[in-house]
């Protein structure tokens, strides 16, 4: 090991409005020691997701992150040092790395994964974006050969995936984005049929020309109006895949929720389902070996946005919670 130093990238205050770079800073600590049970894992690449300000809110399927802690994140990283029988120096592990150099963390809380090349897939379609969209869509939304499918955030990493997997499948899809660039990009590079810019306004309007027959499954992203707009538009018996809720996630929460809650839901007999990847542990080898199928067939394309060096990782958030992204973002670390 050649540093002798971590440098780390702190949470110093939890926003109250949106986030901005101001709430990070960079800092420096000593390489810590594993204990026994744990790892000493050098940090490869860091996912950004914007869960990842939620977290911020408060406890969710995860501890909270608190001020003044090295901000959490998942990560790819490599190890380097093991006080656990069931790692070793070189193996590549998934965890809660947090945004830093190296970490300690026990063995238990980390997944080893296979190297491949490239490595940015286990962040992107082979790691949790790749397994939310085919089981949210697949499962919970159980969307079926000629079947509409809308879902939002749709040229993000869950998103562009859950779109391409409809698209396979046989379904009509529409995507809804913002700006005409990710919408054009929806349409001629992935296979989408209609795409949706929710910043050019009038959304219902725009919906319903792009899913004349009204929608079976909504892969829901965002939650917020762009989840009204299309509650109003499902057809009976429709399923609504409730993944996140990204329009809340950044500043002071709605004054308002979606309106037709629970009276839609009751009219048109919606199955409308929270889920997250995780439920599905036992199944992800098949999904990843359906993945992977799409993938090497030219039948998935995959979207990458690294950007490079830890300290780009407050600006990458950021930029991501505004919608700077193509795909799956991520920090390369070293
Ligand atoms: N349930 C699970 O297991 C699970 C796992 C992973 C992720 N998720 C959820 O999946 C969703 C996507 O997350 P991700 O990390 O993959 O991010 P992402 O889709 O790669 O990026 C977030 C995108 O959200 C869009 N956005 C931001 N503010 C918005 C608003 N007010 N209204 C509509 N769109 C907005 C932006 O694109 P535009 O330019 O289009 O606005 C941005 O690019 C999130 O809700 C996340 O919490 C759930």
């Amino acid at each position: 090991m050649n540093d002798t130093v971590n440098r780390q990238v702190l949470l110093v205050e939890k926003p109250s409005g949106k986030l901005g770079p101001e709430h990070f800073k960079m800092s420096k600590a000593a390489i810590p020691e594993p204990k026994d049970g744990e790892a000493l894992v050098r940090v490869r690449y860091i996912s950004l997701d914007a869960a990842n300000r939620a977290w911020m809110h408060g406890a969710t399927y995860r501890a909270a992150v608190e001020a003044n802690t090295v901000m959490a994140g998942g990560g790819i990283a490599e190890v380097v040092s093991s006080k656990s029988p069931s790692l070793a120096p070189g193996d590549i592990v998934f965890g809660d790395t947090g945004w830093q150099d190296y970490a300690a963390v026990p063995a238990k809380h980390l997944s080893k994964i296979p190297k491949i090349e490239p490595l940015t897939h286990l962040l992107s379609v082979y790691g949790i974006a790749g397994l939310t969209a085919y089981f949210g869509l697949l499962d919970v939304g159980r969307a079926k050969a000629g079947e509409t499918v809308v879902v939002s955030a749709a040229a993000g990493s869950v998103g562009s995936i859950v779109g391409q997997i409809a698209r396979i499948k046989g379904c009509r899809v529409v995507g809804i984005a913002g700006g005409k660039d990710k919408c054009n990009w929806l349409t001629s590079e992935l296979g989408f049929d209609a795409a949706v810019d929710y910043k050019d306004g009038a959304v219902f309007k725009a919906l319903k020309a792009a899913a004349p027959n009204g929608i079976d499954v909504y892969f829901d992203n965002v939650g917020g109006d762009i989840l009204e707009a299309c509650l109003s538009q499902m057809n009976n018996h429709g399923r609504i895949a409730c993944c996140g809720a990204v329009s809340q996630y950044d500043g002071a929460p709605p004054a308002h929720g979606p309106r037709g809650i629970p009276g839609l839901i009751v009219v048109k007999r919606l199955e409308v389902r929270g889920f997250i990847y995780t439920d599905y542990e036992t199944q992800h080898a098949r999904a990843l070996a359906e993945l992977e199928s799409w993938v090497k067939g030219g039948k998935l394309k995959v979207r990458e946005d690294v950007l490079t060096g830890l300290e780009k990782a407050p600006e990458a958030l950021v930029g991501l919670l505004a919608g700077e992204n193509l795909g799956k973002r991520m920090v390369r670390v070293s």
